[in-house]
């Protein structure tokens, strides 16, 4: 490919893709079809912190009980299987569909905040990425996974948007949910994720800022394909 990283000759350097926002913005199915597309593994690495919120709710742990949650990270055993359908396993065991709901999503935002939880988790999606390169999602990516890659998105929505997404995926999994609570939760996982000491979520100038609010997401997905040709 002309003027592309590989016409110097040799291999190319494995791939990140770092596509880093808040919550409900399209980042999981974005991620996956730019994953799709590239030929590249899809690693969500929200799912890990979500598995470790399960594993802490599982036990009885307090999500802000630093001392015991940086105990029990070291202790658990969190794998993350790349593929069509990505699985998640806690100790062996599939937690893929049990770490969707909406506890999960504030829990796993309540142990996000725990320093010694973000070090075991960063380090596991930092292998993942170095053996075979991926789309990684996250908050931090771009800022502390992989800061180095030169592919970073950031992508943001208005908040009622993304509350409506969120909101219509649970309905259609046959939840009953009320929107305004779920535009709550959202208002207050975006203060708590951003407000964070350790690794908040932000961007700086080295992303490309791509709004989805009035964008589908097969708009999305060429944007950030046709940025990295
Ligand atoms: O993307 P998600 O909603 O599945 O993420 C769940 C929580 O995990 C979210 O509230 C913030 C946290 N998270 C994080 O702090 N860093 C990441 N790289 C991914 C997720």
């Amino acid at each position: 490919m002309p003027g592309s990283a590989t016409s110097a000759g040799g291999r190319p350097p494995t791939k990140i893709i770092a596509i880093d926002g808040p919550s409900g913005v399209g980042k999981t199915t974005t991620s996956r079809l730019v994953a799709r597309a590239l030929g590249l593994p899809h690693i969500d690495t929200g799912a890990m912190y979500r598995a470790l919120a399960l594993a802490a709710t599982r036990e009885g742990i307090d999500t802000h009980d630093e001392v015991t949650l940086e105990e029990l990270a070291s202790r658990v055993r969190i794998d993350f299987i790349p593929g069509e359908t990505p699985r998640v396993l806690l100790d062996g065991e599939d937690v893929t569909a049990l770490i969707r709901t909406p506890e999960m999503s504030m829990a796993a935002s309540n142990v996000s905040a725990v320093p010694a939880v973000r070090r075991v988790l960063v380090r596991l999606q930092q292998e993942l990425g170095r053996r075979s390169g991926g789309v990684l999602e996250g908050r931090d990516i771009g800022t502390k996974v992989f800061p180095e890659t030169p592919y970073k998105f950031f992508l943001t929505a208005r908040p009622d948007i993304r509350a409506r997404r969120r909101y219509d995926e649970l309905l259609a999994k046959g939840e009953e949910v009320r929107y305004q609570t779920i535009l709550d939760a959202t208002i207050a996982r975006d203060a708590q994720d951003s407000n964070r000491s350790d690794s908040p979520l932000r961007y700086d100038d080295t992303y490309t800022v791509v709004d989805t609010s009035d964008l589908t997401i097969g708009e999305v997905v060429r944007r950030i394909v046709g940025a990295l040709s």
